[in-house]
């Protein structure tokens, strides 16, 4: 008889974490990389100078912000700017700033998984746009998606920057890109950054950074498991590793274990056991060109109806619209 008391994996990080450490090879999900030490890891990566992706989409938004506003523009009866995983909202802000001060009608609503990211965000927006109507909101994506299936009265702009669809694997974009067409009415817009192929190096320069703030970052995720499930990682002891293939694209992020080691992690119940050498996969990124974005569109029931990119081509925003 089993008497030993059933292992509650009450929480999805709970679930996922021990489906990713019992499977072969191991694997962990890079959303749990953003707690408050990750959100300000990222934050940090932002400002790399190797990390071109951050100013490659405040170029593209502060050179053709006119564009933009104008696509997004309804003459009738205004639009919700709806903006998932909004952040700090840098990059946003030139756009609704040229928005504000011209006069269109139209409310912003960011959401974001990070309450401190949210508060932020709302507090710095009363500050510099004061007439700015913000309706912000705390939540996952797809959490959000079902209740924004009440953003139908008027014209709708659905926005996801960062090129954050890099972190999916093609077949989890296509559901998260057939999601977000679900909740769009004919003429509702989804404007989403895409980073681009490029030269292998410089996508591997902006994943390897000499500082280590990228390093940091992923092993955020077994500090974390040390933090709140009672994990005993030694986390010194497994080196970041970073692999870009330019034929598919995919940008992969490891944690290599430099040695054999033994790990406990109480709240799962669960022991295990890393050979010398032996990896954990952490993220992708996944990076694109116009062909895979078609595709993308394509499987998901949307089409592409312009696109604007950075002087480099590094990186490209796409505004897609229902087919
Ligand atoms: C949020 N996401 C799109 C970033 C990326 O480029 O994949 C996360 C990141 N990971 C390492 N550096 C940045």
């Amino acid at each position: 008889m089993n008497i030993s008391t059933p292992l509650l994996l009450d929480t999805s990080f709970k679930k996922e974490v021990f489906e990713g450490l019992t499977a072969f090879p191991k694997y962990l999900s890079s959303k749990y990389i953003y707690d408050a030490v990750g959100d300000k890891l990222f934050q940090d990566i932002m400002a790399l100078p190797e990390y071109y992706l951050t100013n490659a989409e405040f170029e593209i938004l502060s050179t053709h912000t006119q564009a933009i506003a104008e696509l997004f523009k309804d003459s009738a009866e205004g639009f919700d700017l709806i903006e998932l995983g909004a952040g700090d909202g840098k990059k946003t802000k030139v756009l609704l700033k040229h928005l504000s001060e011209n006069n269109y009608n139209f409310v912003y609503k960011p959401i974001d998984i990070s309450e401190n990211a949210i508060n932020d965000l709302k507090s710095s927006l009363s500050k510099e746009l004061p007439d700015l109507q913000v309706d912000a909101e705390k939540g996952m994506y797809f959490e959000v998606l079902e209740r924004l299936q009440q953003y139908n009265s008027r014209k709708k702009v659905l926005m996801v920057l960062g090129s954050n669809i890099g972190n999916l694997l093609h077949p989890r974009a296509i559901e998260f890109l057939s999601k977000l067409r679900g909740i769009m009415n004919e003429d509702d817009l989804l404007f989403m950054g895409f980073d681009q192929k490029k030269n292998p190096q410089t996508i591997l320069d902006a994943y390897n950074d000499p500082t280590g703030v990228t390093a940091a970052f992923n092993k955020n995720l077994l500090h974390r498991i040390n933090r709140e499930l009672g994990g005993n990682f030694e986390v010194d002891k497994f080196k970041h590793w970073e692999v870009y293939d330019p034929e598919s694209g995919t940008a992969k992020s490891f944690l290599v274990a430099t040695q054999a080691m033994k790990v406990e992690i109480k709240s799962l119940n669960l022991n295990i056991e890393l050979d010398p050498w032996e990896t954990i996969h952490t993220e992708i990124s996944q990076k694109y060109t116009d062909k895979v974005v078609n595709w993308l569109a394509r499987e998901s029931g949307l089409e592409i109806e312009t696109s604007f990119t950075d002087q480099s081509n590094y990186y490209k925003d796409y505004v897609f619209r229902k087919k």
